[in-house]
């Protein structure tokens, strides 16, 4: 395994495999890797002939300094993890390698990047799609791989890359890997006391609880039954619970409106943002 920190460097790794006719595939991370990371990196490394994994905390995703000062970094044990899962090429740039000049990119990334996370974390999709797209002109994947705990977010890196041209990049979306007792993995997790760790899994179990409830009972009512569940969690507080047309992000008032509907949450638990989502209906 390679590990490289320029765009030059990488861009060198990479033709070594493209010369033996491989093709790329990319997962972008923020780094502090755990088990779903490692199912994209095993897709990945599936699907390519050369698999590379990017660890960058983007500071331009971060609407709040504080959450960016306390996101977890952990090079070695990532690059250990990467090693044994196999991947070829591990790019680990400094800040300045990715933002040698201020970024002032404005995307239009349309209606999915407004609603939800677009609502509550103004200017954090513009960061996501600034980085991606610098990531898909460095590596020029063939695929590139995102999970689907972060729904609106590939819906935006889609968009992104279609208003740059870069839709040839086939963007694969890899399911939510989830702990023993339900709860999504994310590398906030392990912010959580162990008070909260051990309330957090009833997130995914509301969710579930959710879709019974909504065989008999309106958008609104399923709405207001996972907020009301969540809120009388000790240290919890729903930011936002959203039940959406999977593929326009857009809110649905009734179960009819849409072949496609995926309910999307975002969580405090205590201080720490955890997010999640369910499939109500997929025809
Ligand atoms: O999902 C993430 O970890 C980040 O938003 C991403 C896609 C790596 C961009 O920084």
């Amino acid at each position: 395994m390679e590990i490289v920190s320029t765009v030059a460097s990488l861009k060198e790794a990479i033709k070594k495999f493209r010369d033996n006719g491989d093709s790329v595939g990319l997962v972008p991370t923020m780094g502090a890797l755990h088990n779903g990371h490692i199912s994209l990196v095993k897709k990945c490394i599936a699907e390519n002939g050369c698999c590379v994994v990017s660890i960058f905390v983007n500071p331009t995703q971060f609407n709040d300094k504080k959450d960016l000062q306390l996101y977890p970094r952990t090079p070695q044990e990532d690059c250990k993890l990467l090693e044994e899962a196999g991947c070829n090429i591990v790019f680990a740039p400094e800040v300045e390698e990715m933002y040698p000049v201020e970024d002032t990119r404005i995307f239009n990334l349309g209606p999915v990047a407004e609603v939800m996370e677009g609502k509550f974390r103004p200017g954090h999709f513009n960061g996501v799609a600034q980085i991606v797209s610098k990531l898909f002109y460095a590596a020029e994947p063939d695929n590139a791989y995102f999970g689907e705990k972060d729904f609106q977010q590939i819906a935006v890196i889609r968009s992104m890359a279609k208003e740059l041209g870069l839709d040839k990049i086939n963007i694969v979306a890899v399911p939510i890997v989830r702990e023993e007792d339900g709860l999504a993995l994310s590398s906030r997790n392990r912010r959580l006391s162990p008070e909260q760790r051990k309330n957090a899994p009833q997130i995914w179990e509301t969710l579930c609880k959710s879709c019974k409830f909504a065989e008999s009972h309106t958008v609104a009512e399923t709405i207001k039954f996972v907020i009301d569940t969540l809120n009388g969690i000790d240290q919890m507080r729903v930011e936002y619970y959203e039940i959406v047309n999977g593929k326009t992000l857009m809110p649905v008032q009734d179960w009819n409106e849409a072949d496609y509907i995926v309910g999307c949450i975002t969580v405090f638990c205590g201080e720490v943002r955890l997010i999640d989502n369910i499939t109500y209906k997929r025809n």
